[in-house]
């Protein structure tokens, strides 16, 4: 097993601020950071040592990484499937590129997620419209479907409640394949970022509670407020998926949480999670950390918390009243991702606070004029 060490470079494919996140933590480690994003000034790119600004499927770009890097990693799963795997073949790329092509494509990871034996929703896959109108009695209403392909924030989705409303969802195949499944009536949203090293250790990090608003991320709360039975049940899931996969590097596992106390899984993410940004200031290890510490080959460490944090996200139309009222806060802690234009909805920062009493956290940032009057 190859350990990459401080002083050698480690090759991020992706520029977002997931991929600065993960370049501060290797920095910290004394790593030099190279990264291949196709835009000038992204967030990775201004803390980078190396930048190679081109498309993510660019022949020349992709043999440069190569060449500069002694790992690679990636930050984000849209990236060019093929390019990763023919870098596997003239670098190191300990994650390999299977699990990106898996969770590009909303029916190869249901695929899989079933056949880990971990639970998910009645689902079916349609090629076409006309294939979805003849499968859909299969699922039933309320049920959604889903682009197969590139997807995020609830976008590519229709909630159809009733077969009248069937036509909304033929826009979706203009641009992709679909699966369509059973509406989940779920009381909580949890996620479950499971970190495994080449040697099969594994480690999740504490789970979180997650609120979204308007199909995005809004805070997530950890240690989620659930029993410890349903926190079991999401961690023995995330393993499953996990050892099924071979994972090497970070998955993410999104679930519901039902009234009965049983969980579905929804989505996967193989990389660092919005929902796990807390453990920069809250545990021992950060997830950007961990991750780093799994493609370098080093072990793993065991996640410890030190105190219940809410994650609140920053999005375009937060910034300006953030930077207003954050002198009113002087634990929080701010991140800013470095992208110049704050446009609404993107997602530009988040704060984390750690906290002995949650529910006395949660009502401050709900006065705080920052985020519920937007
Ligand atoms: N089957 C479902 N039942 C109920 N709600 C769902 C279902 N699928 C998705 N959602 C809701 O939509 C959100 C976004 O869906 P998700 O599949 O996670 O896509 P994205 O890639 O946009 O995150 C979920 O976090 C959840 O709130
Ligand atoms: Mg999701």
């Amino acid at each position: 097993m190859k350990t990459i060490l401080p002083g050698q470079t480690i090759g991020i494919i992706g520029g977002g601020q997931l991929g600065r996140m993960m370049g501060l933590a290797a920095k910290e480690a004394g790593f030099r950071i190279a990264v291949l994003d196709p835009t000038a000034d992204s967030p990775c790119g201004q803390i980078a040592d190396i930048k190679i600004i081109a498309a993510y499927d660019d022949e020349a770009a992709l043999q440069e990484l190569a060449k500069v890097s002694d790992v690679i990693t990636y930050e984000f799963e849209n990236i060019d499937y093929e390019g990763l795997k023919r870098l596997g073949t003239i670098a190191y790329v300990p994650q390999g590129a299977e699990l990106v092509r898996i969770t590009q494509n909303r029916m190869n990871e249901k695929a899989e997620i079933r056949s880990s034996g971990a639970p998910i929703a009645n689902y079916i896959t349609a090629y076409s419209f006309e294939e979805l109108s003849e499968k859909i009695g299969q699922v039933g209403f309320p049920c959604i479907v889903k682009t197969a392909f590139g997807g995020y924030d609830g976008k590519g989705q229709v909630k159809l409640d009733s077969i009248e409303e069937l036509e909304e969802a033929k826009s979706l195949f203009e641009h992709s394949t679909c699966i369509a499944e059973a509406f989940v009536p779920f009381v909580k949203e949890i996620s479950v970022i499971i970190q495994r090293g080449r040697n099969g250790q594994s480690y999740c990090l504490p789970i979180a509670e997650n609120i979204h608003k308007d199909h995005i991320l809004h805070e997530s709360i950890v240690p989620a407020r659930v029993d410890q039975e349903i926190a079991e049940k999401a961690v023995e899931a995330a393993e499953k998926i996990a050892n099924h996969l071979d994972l090497v590097g970070t998955l993410a596992v999104e679930m519901f949480v039902l009234q009965d106390g049983n969980i579905v899984i929804n989505e996967l993410a193989p990389r660092p999670h919005n929902s796990g940004h807390y453990s920069i200031e809250a545990c021992n290890v950060s997830q950007f950390h961990q991750h780093i510490r799994a493609v370098c080959g080093w072990p793993l460490r065991k996640p410890k918390l030190w105190a219940p944090s809410i994650m609140v996200n920053v999005l375009g139309e937060h910034v300006e009243p953030l930077v207003k009222e954050m002198h009113r806060y002087p634990e929080w802690s701010v991140h800013l991702y470095g992208k110049a234009e704050a446009k609404e909805k993107r997602k530009m920062g988040h704060v984390t606070i750690m906290t002995e009493n949650l529910e006395k956290t949660l009502t401050e940032i709900e006065a705080s004029n920052i985020w519920f009057n937007k």
